[in-house]
């Protein structure tokens, strides 16, 4: 049985409601989740951050990162860091994490957008083959690490298999699924999915580094002599993965998280990079003021490396959620199938860079390096992805 008094006091009483037009199988499953759940903390976040939400105005704090443009780097300075970063590469000093759990509800595309292909090559083959080329180069093949969620991740297998993995050695693939959070009404009430289960969606991608460390990945990479961590996003068409300049830059400089930036454009959809009591952070382009994110000269592009160290001291500490609200299908009081907004939680990765001592960034230049893919049509889409591959003769 539920605790009617517990529903009562955490707002959940409709659950006794859906109880009503369960069989016994179906109700012994939801009791279970429900009793699982800590209701007294999601009804704080439903308070902290949808009752209460505010967007970040206040930047009074804040400044610019301290960050080395790549255009200003002398012809020796990129020789340096790009043969260290080789050297490094060739001595296993890096693995790469690639996120590609996310949903990608603007694209409209029902698999995971690794899968989405471009001139037929898709997005994750667009990626393993920097990889091989590494390989060629160094004569080491990067291990690779791909965190998927419930949402994506037998398709994402699947995908992989049916393309014989790029022509990458399997072993050397590591996928693992990110953790779920119950997602809430706009009154803040647990909802039930299609399915009759209590819905619950892929935790942002800032449950990265606790579900690598969970799935034996961190101590792994220590085992293995990693050193860094070169973290990526899947929807970057352009994105330069382990680039040797970036490695290099990273080794040489060694801090427990180095950046690449761009100069964003105004209104643009990225998180801004700056620095706010001697910590570089992002600021999220969701809570941030228009007006206010338009004074910062550098957008996070989601290409990263952390150092493994800093990474396994702090990989148990708290971080915050973040609310999205998004159109999702649910089951209403009658179990007929409706869309409404749904409020999701969501950790963000950079969150972590609160624990770092240490940070460095390099701008380089959109055109090279960031063209996403985040949108069926307009800015940010298919075709400006396809003419921006095409621009830079990757497809
Ligand atoms: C993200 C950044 C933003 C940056 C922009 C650049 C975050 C929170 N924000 O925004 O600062 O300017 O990219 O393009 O990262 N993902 C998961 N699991 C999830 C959610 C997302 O793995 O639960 C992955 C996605 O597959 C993707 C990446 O994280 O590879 C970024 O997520 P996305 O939702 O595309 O973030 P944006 O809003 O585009």
């Amino acid at each position: 049985m539920l605790d009617q008094n517990q529903l009562k006091k955490y707002n959940q009483e409709h659950l006794s409601e859906y109880e009503k037009l369960m069989s016994s199988n179906e109700k012994e499953k939801l009791e279970a989740k429900v009793n699982d759940l800590d209701l007294e903390s999601i009804q704080q976040l439903f308070k902290d951050l949808y009752i209460n939400r505010q967007s970040i105005s206040d930047v009074s704090t804040v400044s610019e990162v301290k960050y080395q443009r790549k255009s200003d780097l002398t012809d020796q300075e990129v020789a340096k860091y790009e043969h260290k970063g080789l050297e490094a590469i060739r001595n296993g000093e890096f693995a790469v994490l690639l996120m590609a759990g996310g949903q990608g509800t603007r694209l409209g595309y029902k698999g995971p957008k690794g899968s989405f292909e471009i001139k037929g090559i898709s997005l994750f083959e667009l990626q393993a083959q920097q990889l091989l080329k590494l390989k060629k180069e160094t004569g080491h093949l990067v291990n690779w690490y791909i965190m998927t969620s419930d949402i994506n991740h037998e398709e994402t297998l699947t995908y992989f298999e049916q393309h014989d993995y790029f022509g990458y050695n399997p072993d050397n693939i590591h996928f693992f699924k990110q953790d779920n959070m119950v997602a809430l009404s706009e009154e803040g009430r647990l909802i039930l999915n299609e399915q009759g289960y209590i819905m619950e969606t892929p935790n942002g991608n800032g449950g990265v580094f606790k579900s690598l460390d969970k799935n034996g990945f961190l101590d792994k990479m220590a085992t293995d002599g990693v050193k860094y961590i070169f973290l990526n996003n899947i929807d970057n068409v352009l994105v330069k993965v382990l680039d040797p300049l970036f490695a290099g830059f990273t080794v040489v400089h060694d801090c427990d998280v180095t950046s690449k930036s761009i100069q964003p454009k105004d209104g643009e959809s990225v998180g801004r990079l700056v620095n706010q009591n001697s910590k570089d952070t992002v600021l999220e382009y969701s809570e941030l003021d228009e007006e206010v994110a338009n004074t910062f000269n550098n957008a996070n592009i989601g290409i990263h490396a952390f150092k493994v160290g800093f990474i396994k001291q702090v990989v148990n500490n708290d971080l915050p959620y973040h609310l999205a609200v998004k159109n999702l299908k649910q089951l209403d009081e009658d179990f007929g199938v409706v869309e409404k907004p749904t409020l999701k939680f969501e950790l963000f990765y950079f969150d972590i860079f609160r624990y770092a001592t240490s940070f460095n960034t390099l701008q380089v230049n959109r055109e090279d390096e960031f063209s996403p893919l985040k949108n069926k049509e307009g800015k940010d889409s298919v075709e400006t992805a396809t003419s921006d591959l095409e621009r830079m003769n990757l497809i």
